[in-house]
């Protein structure tokens, strides 16, 4: 049988961070996580570290900050995926030099997991929030490491639960808000099957060098076919208030940033479309653009049907559950 990459996850105490150590120890890969002192002293995130080490994860000491040990860390494995939060995104500088160093490592995932940022088309809007992504992307490429990125748009946890209403935590029961034309599509993903697709990509050939998209059957949903399908969940149509481009521009002008943030998303997925404007290459198409970079991406579930995901109807199942239940959301949000 072919060996298993050995996998450093950094940012194994956050959000996805965590989805991505246990993926990769439920698909038998040597998992090691790359953590801070401070971790250990956080109740919260001690207690994900104890899980991730009795199933048998290496916890290195270190950060984004410290050479020597990014480097030890570094020798120990094959691949390095990175998760820390988009505000972290240029902390990656260190990681990269230090990947390249080490020479090593057969794929570097940086910490990317939403829109391709590549493709966004609201430069100036977005404080910069993709251009440093892409400078990252830049710089790994530069460099010459091997890579891919993971591009799975939205987190289910993000957006989803309100039904893309910015400021709200769970769905509308009377009226819902609607941006443009409410046809554009965008797509959300579950963080664990995000993870889950992200180790599927570690050791495949067809993933090196290339942009993985998510965009599966079943999660990719117009703002109208949203609400059609979260009507037909609570049995009952809600009254619809429609913001064109231009008042939700204004909007996003008019408030100060990084309150203006979920607009700024909106604005990206919803009106210009950004998750979905383009074609995905089929991995069985002509190869021999190949070696043109940025033009090509794969989709993880063609690439791997054995990976099963959830569902955006699936999801919402949930928040129907809601209103017949006294649970508390965040004991709901576990279930799904
Ligand atoms: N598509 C979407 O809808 C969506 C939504 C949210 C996030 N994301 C993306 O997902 C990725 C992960 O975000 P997240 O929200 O899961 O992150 P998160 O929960 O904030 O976790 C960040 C992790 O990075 C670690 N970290 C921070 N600074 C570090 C440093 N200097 N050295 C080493 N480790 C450090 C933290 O460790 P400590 O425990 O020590 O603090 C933590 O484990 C980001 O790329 C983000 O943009 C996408």
């Amino acid at each position: 049988m072919e060996k298993k990459s050995r996998i450093l996850i950094v940012g194994a105490t956050g959000n996805l961070g965590f989805e991505l150590a246990k993926a990769s120890l439920q698909a038998s890969h040597p998992t090691f996580a790359l953590v801070r002192d401070s971790a250990f002293s956080d109740l919260l995130k001690s207690r994900k570290l104890q899980t991730l080490s009795d199933q048998g994860a290496s916890l290195l000491k270190g950060s984004l900050q410290e050479k020597t040990r990014l480097l030890e860390a570094i020798k120990q494995v094959d691949v390095v995926i990175c998760a820390v939060s988009s505000k972290q995104v240029l902390d990656q500088k260190l990681l990269i030099e230090a990947i390249k160093q080490a020479g090593c490592i057969k794929r570097f995932i940086p910490s990317e997991f939403g829109l391709d940022p590549y493709k966004t088309r609201i430069s100036g809007l977005d404080n910069n929030f993709y251009g440093r992504k892409a400078e990252i992307r830049r710089l790994v490429e530069a460099k010459g490491i091997p890579h891919t990125y993971i591009c799975c748009n939205f987190f289910t946890s993000y957006l989803l639960p309100s039904i893309v209403q910015p400021g709200l935590k769970t769905p509308p029961i009377d009226e819902v808000t609607i941006f443009g034309d409410g046809n554009v599509k965008g797509v959300f993903m579950k963080e664990s099957d995000v993870a889950a697709f992200t180790i599927s990509a570690v050791d495949d050939p067809r993933t090196l060098n290339k942009a993985v998209h998510l965009r599966p059957q079943g999660n990719v949903y117009s703002m109208n076919e949203l609400v059609e399908l979260w009507e037909g969940k609570i049995g009952k149509k809600l009254k619809k208030i429609y913001v064109p481009e231009e008042e939700l521009l204004k909007k996003i002008k008019e408030t100060p940033y990084p309150d203006n943030m979920d607009m700024v998303f909106i604005y990206c997925a919803f009106v210009k479309g950004d998750q979905t404007y383009f074609e995905i290459e089929s991995p069985d198409g002509d190869h021999k653009n190949f070696e043109i970079k940025h033009f090509f991406g794969v989709e993880a579930s063609v690439l791997h049907p054995d990976v099963k995901y959830s569902t955006v109807a699936a999801y919402l199942i949930m928040f129907r559950r809601i209103k017949l239940s006294s649970r508390p959301l965040s004991y709901l949000i576990q279930q799904v």
